[in-house]
Parts: structure tokens; C-alpha cells; sequence
């Protein structure tokens, strides 16, 4: 089976040091972070409740829900403060040609 494609969704120089940016790419709703440099994507939806997580906090390599402070690791998605329990999805990314592109699952 085919890997599934990478799409574009912004200029590497759109996303600065420390930024967060919610997304929706083919319908999917994405938080996008930048921070120590690299980029990362996850579902932009938090497992316990209907927060945005593009509105958190980045800490520590970490997000944290904006609205009871659970807390999700960028690099893989899990949960790693309560209330929160459930892993959140987590999207490949690269920057390619001067842009930010994910590959959805
Ligand atoms: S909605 Fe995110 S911790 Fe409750």
C-alpha cells in the first residue's frame, strides 16, 4: 500500500520559535508547534474534553490543554499528565522547499 502523502500547509518561516498555529488540513484539524527548532503536528483536539490544543501552553517539549491542564509529549502524543489518560494523534513532518508539510495518517 502506498505511504500517504505529504501535504503543504505553510512556509517554514510562518512558524517561529515557540509558536502554535491550529490547521485544517483535508479536514483534519492539526496543532502545529515549533519548538527547539523542530516542528510538530498533532491532532488538534484534546482526549479528555473539547479543547483546541493549538490554544495551550508548550513547555518541556510538551503541550498542555488549555482548559483542566492535562498534558500531551509533542514527540509522541501521550499523555503524560492527568486528567488527560488518552494518547492524542501525532502527524509526521519535514520541512521541504522552504515548507511545512505533514503527512496525515
Ligand atoms: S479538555 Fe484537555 S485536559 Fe480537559
Amino acid at each position: 500500500m502506498d505511504e500517504p502523502a505529504w501535504t503543504d500547509v505553510m512556509p517554514d518561516s510562518a512558524l517561529g520559535e515557540g509558536a502554535a498555529r491550529g490547521i485544517v488540513v483535508d479536514g483534519t484539524a492539526v496543532a502545529l508547534f515549533r519548538t527547539g527548532g523542530e516542528v510538530f503536528a498533532l491532532r488538534d483536539r484534546c482526549t479528555h474534553g473539547a479543547a483546541k490544543l493549538s490554544d495551550g501552553f508548550l513547555e518541556d517539549m510538551c503541550i498542555e490543554c488549555p482548559l483542566h491542564e492535562g498534558r500531551f509529549d509533542l514527540r509522541t502524543g501521550r499523555a503524560v499528565q492527568l486528567p488527560a489518560t488518552v494518547a492524542v494523534e501525532v502527524f509526521a513532518t519535514r520541512v521541504n522547499d522552504g515548507q511545512i508539510q505533514i503527512r496525515l495518517a
